[in-house]
């Protein structure tokens, strides 16, 4: 059984970290209702919808991704980048103890999980503002000895790498070359962005489907020319917070 960790949004996301682009007013309501759109995307899809209670003082805790890396093995907490965010951690790292062995990147190392791309026993990391060289030498001396590669990613002109690429397919990733390049993706096949929609390079993979912007048409119609099944949510009120469809869920699978 696939699960999601989703948490909805904090009415205090209009004071979000902002990195990359500026800010302007967010309608409180209307990413509300985004954000069930996209929870009932993912149900949707079969998954099994873990909802954390709202934060009402943390501007981007919406965007659960940040907060962990979830592998079959463990659970890793990452330590975000922006420190207004660290608090976000406690909630959701209680919320996958009863399902994952729970480890921690520690200080001076800072990751967010925006930054982090697992493709098979690949783990891909930007190497952003966010993210730094030590988290990603802790993340290798965790996951090394699991059989896990991690190798760091240069990311340029958007927040994450995740930003700038996404799997949308089992040997399939979705990429903007002018933020992030293919020759660190080795043996893998791409589609690129419609040139026109730079900030659409960021979809949630869930079994045989994608979950995809409708913001993004020109992307979205290479999509299905490839044979990519989407199943289309409205989520440019939450962009306004500098945050995609991947960041609003913290995917695993769990067994009994
Ligand atoms: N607003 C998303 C982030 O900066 O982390």
């Amino acid at each position: 059984m696939m699960f999601a960790i989703t948490r909805g949004v904090s009415p205090a996301i209009d004071r979000c970290e902002l990195t990359h682009i500026d800010r302007e007013p967010i309608d409180f309501s209307r990413a509300c209702a985004q954000h069930r759109q996209y929870v009932e995307a993912l149900r949707g899809l079969g998954i099994q919808v873990l909802a954390l209670p709202v934060e009402p003082d943390l501007p981007d805790s919406v965007f659960v991704e940040d907060a962990a890396l979830v592998l079959d093995e463990c659970a890793i907490m990452t330590n975000p980048g922006a420190r207004s965010r660290r608090p976000e951690l406690e909630s959701i790292e209680a919320a996958l103890t009863p399902y994952r062995k729970i480890l921690h990147v520690q200080a001076p190392g800072t990751i967010d999980g925006g930054d982090i791309l697992v493709v098979g026993k690949t783990v891909f990391v930007g190497v952003t503002t966010r993210s730094n060289g030590n988290a990603i030498g802790q993340l290798t001396v965790m996951l090394e000895p699991l059989g896990y590669e991690v190798r760091p990613v240069p990311v340029t002109g958007c927040l994450h790498l995740k930003s700038g690429v996404t799997q949308v397919a089992d040997d399939t990733l979705l990429l903007n070359p002018d933020w992030v390049s293919s020759a660190y993706f080795p043996g893998l096949n791409f589609l690129e962005v419609d040139p026109a929609e730079p900030g659409a390079a960021n979809a949630v993979l869930v079994g045989g489907a994608i979950i995809f912007p409708t913001a993004f048409p020109g992307t979205l119609k290479i999509l299905k020319s490839a044979g990519i099944t989407a199943v289309t949510v409205d989520a440019d009120e939450l962009a306004k917070a500098e945050g995609a469809v991947t960041c609003c869920s913290l995917l695993f699978r769990h067994d009994d």
